[in-house]
């Protein structure tokens, strides 16, 4: 075997054994992960030139990083692309490579191995065969139409050409990562052997270059131009029950691709270039870009402390406490949860089990050990040995520091105490403690295992390594970790509360649910603030807006004062809708323009104002520790409409003036709760 490395290549070296097999090594200098920038396409292709003169007897993709083969093309060259003229010549150069390899007149394999995402697998759909390990840590996709495009290195014709349309159109329009045997099934991959035979896999399609089968008939009948535009119209019904056309145009632009171009291969490439270089300039695309290092953003926050838990122990099984144990356990801790009620542990081991069964499938292995991990602990045994102690008890003060005062003596002397409490100042829980630093909130959100977010509460007391320490184990249970000034509703629902109280203001005026919600999900919210409030249950929502109308003096709407019993939202079977089959039971809204309360743009902006505002106050007052983080609390808190980047970014695109004409006019018109915050000023 000889090794030529190349000598301009940071990215790839060559490998040409005995058999004149060249075996492509990507691995870029300095980088924990492989990205296919435009240094390595650039690389690779004049690699692949070198080849075209001196053919070798076949060529393997293969990764030298642990467990990942290719995350993608780097997003950060995205952010730089300034015109679709910029962004066509960028896809462009992909597309040379990829045509490229595709030419190859020797047959070409990729070996994955761990994660291959977007233009890594565009890279390997342009190659002859796919190899894959069944191991747990591979995972292929094409995440795109994540970030407002979708794929434009080739992947879009390529892996129709592969799986069919049904199935390629599914995984793109998804964007959701497969599995080894998921990607096999769809016949994404040609071969998925353990991760020790991968290379001698590799190296037997290289040689033999069996024959692939073409597609069954039945497939390909749904690519014929008189069935496309059948599918595509249920394709884009379908899409339409997720995602509007005016906020997120990629899913349809690919829909329209594939109905209009699949019958030409050179064409729909061609096209596919120019459609991705439009949605690339969008103002979605750049907002969803932003949303990923957002994320990115949250993820780094718990990266500064190595924080080793062992055990964690749970205190109160009730609805938060039950899914905070369930999580930790499936998340791979040993896991002990007490409650003061039998029959509540009893209901959290049941819920526990739904969990487990929901996140592990049919793999009864995963199942048994998680349960093996979480165990029901009346008397707290588990206390001792806890290296976390997660408080998920009634929300009451007394109650809480009883509890501190009487754990305080048994926990190991090094481990912290975490509180999940929703609205109690840290302030008034920790002067009960002998070591008033080790407490911290850790704010899980309802439901614990959909919301991606966890705010850190960062106490006046709480030792800043206590914080670090929180921010690490939320990130190793896979959360988005977010550290916050201990302050009334902290970030996430001191800023949802006045959007929701604005809401519920307007029933009272008269003005129909219905019309309210429409107002919030044409804006791009995942639900409205009136289903929303059902949905947490109106007790919840009172008790919040109560500690946050003293704090922050809001006005309280009537029907929050006087709620029944009876009618506490979802859970009860009525709120402010009636549910059945836990689904609201909406009217069609009205659209009547004439109507006082049917001023759509009206309602709108008396949500989104008041939920803006507050954005700004939390600025003001440093609730957070970089702007940016605001917006991304926002997001990953609430849902708040990824493809307008957050409420401050809002601001920034539609302009200070403009929005701050429309504050005023509303403060004129309904009071001084849009009085415009000064925090407004620190927004740019
Ligand atoms: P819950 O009422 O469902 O559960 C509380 C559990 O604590 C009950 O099972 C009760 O038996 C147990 N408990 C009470 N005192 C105890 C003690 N001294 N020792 C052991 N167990 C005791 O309450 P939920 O909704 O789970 O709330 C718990 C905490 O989480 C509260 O601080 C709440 O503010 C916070 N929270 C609640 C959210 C929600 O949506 N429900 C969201 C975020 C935070």
């Amino acid at each position: 075997m000889s090794n030529k490395p190349l000598p301009t290549s940071k990215n790839w070296e060559i490998e040409t054994d005995n058999n004149n097999i060249a075996w492509l090594h990507f691995d870029t200098a300095d980088a924990s992960a492989n990205l296919l920038t435009q240094a390595a396409i650039k690389e690779l292709d004049d690699i692949l030139k070198t080849f075209e003169k001196e053919l070798p007897k076949a060529i393997i993709i293969l990764s030298d990083k642990k467990d990942s083969f290719i995350f993608g093309a780097d997003i950060k060259e995205f952010t730089v692309l300034d015109n679709k003229e910029q962004a066509l010549a960028f896809m462009l150069n992909g597309h040379a490579l990829m045509n490229r390899l595709e030419a190859m007149p020797c047959p070409t394999v990729s070996m994955i191995h761990g994660l291959c995402f977007g233009g890594g697998t565009e890279l390997c759909l342009a190659c002859d065969y796919i190899i894959a390990s069944d191991h747990k840590k591979t995972k292929i996709g094409l995440p795109e139409i994540k970030l407002g495009i979708h794929p434009g290195y080739g992947g879009t014709a390529r892996s129709i050409e592969r799986c069919g349309p049904l199935a390629a159109m599914n995984i793109m329009l998804t964007g959701r990562a497969l599995t080894a045997r998921a990607a096999k099934k769809i016949k994404l991959t040609d071969e998925m052997v353990p991760l020790r035979q991968i290379k001698a896999a590799a190296e037997k399609s290289a040689l033999a270059a069996p024959k692939r089968k073409p597609l069954p008939l039945f497939i390909r009948l749904t690519n014929a131009s008189l069935v496309r535009p059948l599918i595509a119209a249920q394709m884009r019904k379908q899409v339409a029950l997720k995602a509007k056309p005016e906020h997120y145009p990629a899913p349809y632009s690919l829909i329209n691709l594939w109905k209009n171009e699949a019958g030409n291969k050179k064409k729909m490439l061609e096209q596919e270039a120019i459609t991705v270089a439009e949605l690339a300039t969008t103002e979605t695309a750049r907002n969803l870009v932003r949303v990923f290092f957002l994320q990115e953003n949250l993820k780094s926050q718990g990266k500064q402390t190595q924080f080793d838990v062992e055990h964690v122990h749970v205190i109160g099984g009730g609805i938060m406490g039950g899914d905070i144990a369930s999580w930790c356990a499936i998340q791979g801790y040993s896991v002990t949860v007490q409650d003061r009620s039998p029959e509540a542990l009893a209901k959290t081991i049941k819920r526990a089990q739904y969990s487990f069964k929901k996140k592990f499938k049919r793999d009864r292995r995963a199942i048994r050990d998680a349960n093996d991990r979480l165990m029901a602990d009346h008397r707290g045994s588990g206390l001792h040995r806890a290296d976390i102690v997660i408080e998920a008890i009634f929300e009451d003060v007394d109650v809480k520091r009883a509890l501190y005062e009487s754990i305080e003596p048994i926990m190991k002397a090094d481990a912290i105490l975490a509180t999940n409490t929703s609205s109690i100042k840290l302030e008034d829980l920790t002067s009960c403690l002998k070591n008033p630093g080790r407490l911290v909130g850790l704010h899980f959100f309802n439901p614990v295992a959909l919301m991606p977010l966890v705010e850190i509460i960062r106490g006046v007391d709480t030792n800043e390594k206590v914080v670090q320490q929180a921010l690490a184990f939320a990130k190793n249970i896979g959360k988005l970790p977010l550290a916050v000034k201990s302050s009334p509703g902290f970030l996430v629902n001191r800023i949802l509360m006045p959007y929701i109280l604005e809401a519920v203001t307007m029933v009272d005026e008269g003005i129909p649910p219905e019309v309210i919600d429409k107002a919030a999900t044409d804006y791009g919210m995942p639900m409205g603030p009136i289903e929303l409030a059902d949905t947490v249950g109106l007790d919840i929502c009172k008790s919040v807006a109560n500690i946050l109308a003293k704090a922050l003096d809001l006005p309280l709407p009537d029907t929050l004062k006087t709620l029944s019993d009876k009618k506490l939202g979802k859970k009860t079977g009525e709120g402010f809708y009636k549910y059945k089959n836990n689904k609201p039971m909406k009217n069609q809204p009205m659209e009547n323009k004439n109507a006082t309360y049917a001023n759509p743009q009206e309602v709108q902006d008396r949500l989104v104002l008041r939920l803006v505002n507050e954005a700004t106050a939390c600025l003001r007052e440093g609730i957070v520790d970089e702007k940016d983080l605001i917006d991304a609390g926002v997001i990953f808190g609430t849902g708040f409409a990824p493809f307008r980047g957050g409420p401050l970014e809002y601001i920034r695109s539609t302009g200070v003036d403009k929005l701050s004409k429309t504050l005023a006019s509303l403060e004129t018109k309904f009071g001084s709760r849009f009085e415009k915050d000064e925090g407004w000023s620190q927004v740019e």
